[in-house]
């Protein structure tokens, strides 16, 4: 039976008796809703750790007060359901006050990676999400923790941090799980009526074109991502951003640049979706 803990103390006591008694721990951090792509997460983890540590907490500092806080999905039961089905040892499931203290008044920002991209989008959204992890790695104090190459910018976020604050943590990368369309698996993709959910699957669309034409040697990205922007548009998208990359550093490339990668975010009515791909140029 996978061990369900609400307290940070009681998780921190757990993983100091893990580290006593010479056991490694590997942690997937979520916010629940989870999908099979959460899952491999978990497969992942279970072969890199003795302890296989999930965290399930819908945090509030990562949303701004305009988006779906509210209305994120919740389902505790199911996700513990899966938890079990993939041999997880304890979910970690602590509530908003026992996180953030009344009188909270510390946040990790990091600074470079952060304001591009998502960060033009959602200027406080990072900051919620360092602030979170790191508060997670120190009560958890695992060895490895798994995070998707969905949110890509996420994982190079999480990457600086771990690196420049000194954890001892190994970071490790898992590919995006997509529906058999190329629908990159999302707790939001919930939110899409059925004619959306059929209409979802254009921004994954247009990143493969976007590789493809890249890998058959256009160098013209900025007409690449406008060609993009203007297909979405024209079918009743918002789009936030298409653009390509660095894959280091998401920096903007030059001519010669090889390891690229393009990252999108749109809205489709009220859902706001992210994807990438990576681009060996
Ligand atoms: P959440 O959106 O629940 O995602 C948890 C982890 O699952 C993240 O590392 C995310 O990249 C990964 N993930 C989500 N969908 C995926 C997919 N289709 N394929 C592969 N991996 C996928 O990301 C967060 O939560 C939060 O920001 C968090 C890191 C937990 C901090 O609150």
């Amino acid at each position: 039976m996978a061990q369900l803990i609400r307290l940070p103390q009681e998780m921190n006591s757990v993983s100091k008796g893990f580290h006593a008694k010479g056991r490694t721990i590997a942690l997937v951090p979520t916010m629940g809703a989870l999908h099979l792509g959460h899952r491999m997460l978990m497969r992942q983890a279970r072969t890199l750790a003795d302890e296989l540590v999930v965290s399930i907490f819908v945090n509030p500092l990562q949303f701004a007060p305009n988006e779906d806080f509210e209305r994120y999905p919740s389902d505790l039961e199911a996700d513990l359901a899966i938890c079990e089905a993939e041999e997880v040892d304890v979910v970690f499931a602590p509530t908003a006050p026992d996180i953030y203290l009344p009188d909270a008044s510390c946040v990790v920002v990091e600074e470079r990676l952060s304001p591009v991209l998502e960060g033009e989008a959602r200027p406080t959204h990072f900051r919620g999400v360092t602030t979170v992890v790191a508060k997670l790695f120190n009560i958890v104090a695992p060895h490895t923790a798994v995070f998707g190459r969905k949110d890509y910018q996420q994982l190079a976020v999480i990457r600086a941090l771990v690196r420049q604050l000194n954890y001892p943590i190994a970071i490790v990368g898992v590919e995006t799980v997509r529906e058999p369309d190329g629908l990159a698996l999302s707790s939001r993709n919930g939110y899409l009526s059925s004619g959306e959910r059929t209409e979802a699957v254009r921004l994954n669309r247009n990143l493969r074109r976007i590789k493809e034409k890249i890998e058959a040697g256009e160098r013209d990205f900025g007409a690449l991502c406008s060609f993009a922007i203007k297909d979405l548009t024209d079918a009743g998208w918002k789009v936030d951003y298409v653009a390509v990359r660095h894959q280091r550093g998401l920096a903007l490339p030059g001519p010669a640049d090889r390891d690229l990668v393009v990252l999108a975010a749109a809205w489709l009515g009220r859902t706001r979706l992210i994807d990438n791909l990576e681009i060996r140029a």
